[in-house]
């Protein structure tokens, strides 16, 4: 029996107050709906139904390359009117599971049971006890436990409004009996809506059994109104993501302070201060230690490398042994091979830095080779841009560029070779020579300073 999942998504979410729809809102460096999707996604063989309406065409763009069928609910008349607008496109033999775009961290775990349930044919149905329901539908048992019904808060009776179990709004049935019992809901009610509740009373009616399922913890089925539950969410999930890190042995300064906006991998006894973020695909091999305050994006980070504070690394790639930092910037085409050092106020674009090369004050490293056990002095600039063209600067391996030169590309400094303090390199400088490029210095003796007028 196949499954499909459908998503809702059509609210406008106008407590966020942002002219973004609210499922694109981020978590963790990605929208909610991906992280809804991505669960649903991971039930093997489930198709994909989203039902948008507010910003339909910024959710389509956003999820242009993810297989779901788009069902557009251009005017929202409640949940069961939402759930009905995808079933035309879901064939009679299957199962549906319900869930939200705005309910970013649903575990797959929490919801096998639930299609379980509806496989046998029954009605799974997520609920959660809160110290304070208030708002929630409330699941109404009978006397010897069995659900009956779920009440809206709005519609429920004081005595109602006592019960602490809730509604998720999280369920599974079978698509045959939904497409039966949705044309029946009414409007009839406290908020003028078609209530995807109201088939809980109508599964009871039909002899379905209602099998509930409560998430390990409430955080799960937690929705998304304004930017505060969203900030506290991202919270969470960070203290999930630092947790799972911590078990599988990374020593972390403090896990409440680590952002992680994608997939990080880590091998073993890698360390990380506070204050670090890294985003899109990062990984960091055996004995990384990495300072505080660093960003680090879809980068590679071999064994032994050491990063000190306030580095800001993007699609870089960084062999074993390597130092960087305090304060160093590597742009994307960094290389660095082992053993070499960038250290800081020094940016490198698209070069590499060669075995054991240093790069360590204040230099700009753009288009470049640098051969293994270079030296490049303090305030090193490669002069890659004529403001047209981008030229390449190649340095040979054991070369000492003295400090404050500026290397006009394109040039070639060779093998072994030395470029003086303050050169303004232009032509190429072969095999173990020596280049001074600068005005020559004069002495003046005698000389008297100026003397103030009066
Ligand atoms: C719903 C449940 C309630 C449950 C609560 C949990 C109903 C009638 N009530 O109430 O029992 O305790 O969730 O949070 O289902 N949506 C659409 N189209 C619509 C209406 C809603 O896509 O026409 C989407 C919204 O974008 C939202 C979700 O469905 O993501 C929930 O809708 P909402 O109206 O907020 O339901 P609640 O009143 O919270
Ligand atoms: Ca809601």
């Amino acid at each position: 029996m196949s499954l499909a999942v459908v998503t809702l998504a059509a609210g406008k979410g106008s407590r966020m107050k942002s002219a973004r729809p609210k499922v694109l809102h981020t978590l963790a460096g990605q929208p909610m709906l991906g992280h809804v999707l991505d669960t649903a996604m991971s039930l093997s063989g489930a198709e994909q139904h989203v039902v948008i309406g507010h910003g339909a065409d910024l959710i389509r763009e956003a999820f242009g390359a993810t297989p779901v069928n788009w069902a557009v609910q251009s005017e929202q008349k409640g949940t069961g009117h939402a759930v009905a607008q995808a079933l035309p496109a879901i064939s009679d033999d299957s199962v549906v599971l319900v869930l939200y775009g705005d309910v970013p961290l649903i575990r797959r775990d929490t919801l096998l049971p639930l299609v379980a349930a509806a496989r046998a044919g029954n009605l799974g149905l997520l609920t959660v006890t809160l110290p304070d329901p208030g708002g929630y539908g409330r699941i109404v048992r009978d006397a010897s436990g069995d659900v009956q019904a779920i009440v809206e808060h709005k519609d429920a009776s004081q005595a109602q409004r006592q019960i602490r179990e809730v509604n998720t709004g999280i369920l599974a049935a079978p698509a045959a009996r939904l497409k039966h019992w949705l044309p029946q809901l009414s409007a009839d009610n406290a908020q003028g809506e078609y209530y995807l509740t109201d088939v809980i009373a109508m599964a009871v009616a039909d002899g379905l059994q209602i099998v509930t399922h409560q998430p390990d913890s409430a955080a799960e089925v937690e929705g998304v109104n304004d930017r505060l539950q969203l900030a506290r969410l991202e919270r969470i999930y960070q203290r999930q993501l630092a947790d799972e890190l911590m078990r599988n042995g990374v020593a972390l300064m403090d896990p409440e302070r680590l952002d992680i906006r994608g997939s990080l991998r880590v091998g073993d006894n890698v360390s990380i201060d506070v204050g670090c973020v890294f985003e899109g695909e990062v990984t960091l091999g055996n004995n990384v230690r990495i300072g505080p305050y660093n960003l680090i994006r879809n980068s590679r980070i071999g064994d032994g490398v050491e990063i000190e504070s306030f580095c800001h690394i993007e699609q870089a790639d960084v062999a074993s042994a390597c130092h960087l930092g305090p304060y160093a910037r590597l742009r994307p085409g960094a290389e660095l091979a082992s053993g070499a050092r960038v250290g800081n106020f020094c940016e490198i674009k698209k070069s590499q830095i060669g075995e054991g090369a240093k790069v360590n004050h204040l230099s700009y490293i753009g288009d470049a080779s640098v051969g293994a056990n270079a030296n490049i002095g303090a305030g090193t600039i490669t002069c890659n841009y004529d403001g047209v063209n981008k030229s390449r600067t190649e340095i040979g391996a054991g070369a000492f560029i003295g400090s404050n030169s500026a290397l006009v590309a394109p040039v070639t400094i060779g093998t072994d070779a030395t470029v003086g303090a303050g050169s303004v390199i232009t032509r190429p400088v072969a095999d173990g020579e020596l280049a001074v490029g600068r005005g020559k210095q004069r002495n003046i003796s005698g000389w008297n300073r100026p003397v103030k007028k009066d």
